[in-house]
């Protein structure tokens, strides 16, 4: 399907990537590329840094897929905007609004997807409340929250640990800090967790996010608390209701299901790859390693960090069209091979939390929480393995993530801590 152009660019550009026409474009979604994304990046490596994807029917976009372009991108918010009231195919109808990518692509007051002071102010916001978090207290409470998982499934000898550890504990951690009670958060996950698919469920889980994000920010002013919403709505920021139901939104969105991802994809690498099985078996936890090699070659938000060019150029070679989407391929830019072994080993300079002003802003705790949910679950039950074979566990669809269908593992059984 050739993408209709506005008037004023009555002869588009035969190279802008988003128009490719009748060209075979790579789709980023559907089983294929959730069974291999790697596959997929390797091809699209002919086009050079930037190439043209089809991120669901008919959505076209500009992939980069280089790690020093995707750098410029996302250091170069003078060229590239977050703003997706700027992409013209959503806003002519091209792209319907109904379309699976919309909702974790459109438009919200939000951090995410504003620039210049409006950003600064709703990041400041943000970091300063996300900096009042006790990093000794969030530590216990991981453990905590680990521990009781773990004392659920222990006795049971087999678990599937996508659905009953690593989507769970981050949604624990989430109702802690935000002060959430346990049926608000039941819906936000619901509602988090289908938007992420990006699937035909994703509008009706649009609102049922909608729902319980306005369910926690009445309780909040009704009844403050030591927790990060309340101190958000204290923030001199002054945040109206409407915005901090999208900053929470946000905020589960980033902090609820790349994390669940972090923590599967981590478990996957230990208890598959012989490197690390080796060290599990002689009692050594490289966790840390583990933990670092998913983040580079697996990271949980695999092609996102949407933006949009404020005016028709060059972006390393290519023509990238004002208003056209360009994600970063987080996965594809860390496993760049133009990236010399020098750069990439031992540091940590994986694009897994982006770059530039809406790097996350979260990164040191979301790896405490990642570190420590490893390491309890391999210290408690630590001859735990997989119970098919890696090959045959199975991702989940969609252009954005990189997400686990399942964890299936055995294990000699253990009893509840008394
Ligand atoms: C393993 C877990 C996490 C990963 C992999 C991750 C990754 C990312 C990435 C890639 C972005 C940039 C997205 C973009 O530019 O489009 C981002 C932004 C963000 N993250 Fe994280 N994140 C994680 C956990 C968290 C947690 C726990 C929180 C807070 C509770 C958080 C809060 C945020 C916020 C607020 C932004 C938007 C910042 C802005 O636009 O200025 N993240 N994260």
């Amino acid at each position: 399907m050739t993408t209709p152009r506005p008037a004023h660019h009555a002869a588009p550009p035969l190279d802008c990537p988003a128009h490719a026409g009748a060209r075979t474009v790579e789709r980023l979604y559907g089983p294929e590329f959730a069974a291999d994304p790697m596959a997929s990046y390797t091809r699209l490596r002919a086009h050079g840094s930037v190439a043209p994807v089809e991120i669901a029917p008919g959505v076209r976009a500009s992939l980069v897929i280089g790690y020093d372009t995707a750098l410029e991108v996302l250091r170069s918010p003078e060229r590239f905007s977050k703003d997706p009231r700027r992409w013209r195919a959503l806003a002519d109808g091209t792209v319907p609004a109904d379309s699976p990518v919309v909702p974790m692509m459109a438009y919200r007051p939000n951090a995410l997807w504003t620039d210049g002071d409006d950003h600064s102010r709703l990041r400041g916001a943000i970091t300063d409340s996300l900096g009042r978090v006790d990093p000794d207290a969030l530590m216990r409470h991981v453990e905590h929250s680990a521990d009781t998982l773990i004392d659920r499934i222990g006795p049971k000898g087999r678990a599937d640990l996508l659905h009953e550890y690593g989507a769970v504990l981050p949604l624990l951690v989430f109702n802690e800090l935000f002060g959430c009670p346990p049926a608000t958060g039941d819906k936000l996950v619901e509602g988090m967790s289908g938007i992420f698919d990006a699937d035909a469920g994703s509008e009706k889980a649009n609102a049922v996010l909608a729902e319980g994000v306005a369910e926690l920010v009445a309780l909040k002013r009704a009844e403050p608390g030591p927790d990060v919403t309340s101190w958000l709505m204290a923030h001199p920021a002054g945040l109206t209701d409407e915005e901090m139901s999208h900053q929470l939104v946000v905020l589960l969105g980033v902090g609820t299901e790349p994390q669940l991802n972090l923590i599967c994809n981590g478990l996957r690498l230990l208890l598959s790859d012989d490197r690390f099985a080796g060290d599990l078996a002689r009692g050594t936890m490289p966790v840390e390693d583990a933990i670092d090699e998913v983040l580079w070659t697996d990271p949980p938000m695999a092609n996102y960090a949407v933006h949009y060019p404020i005016h028709d150029q060059e972006l390393d070679g290519t023509l990238v069209c004002e208003g056209e989407p360009i994600l970063i391929s987080l996965a594809a830019a860390n496993t760049d091979p133009g990236l010399s072994g020098e750069r990439r080993t031992g540091n940590r300079a994986h694009l897994a939390w982006s770059a530039g002003p809406h790097t996350c802003p979260a990164k040191g705790p979301a790896r405490v929480i990642a570190a420590v949910a490893l390491e309890k679950l391999l210290d408690r039950l630590p001859n735990i393995e997989l119970e098919i074979p890696v090959e045959k566990l199975e991702w989940r669809q969609g252009p954005f993530h990189r997400a686990l269908a399942g964890l299936p593992v055995r294990f000699p059984p253990i009893s509840r801590r008394v």
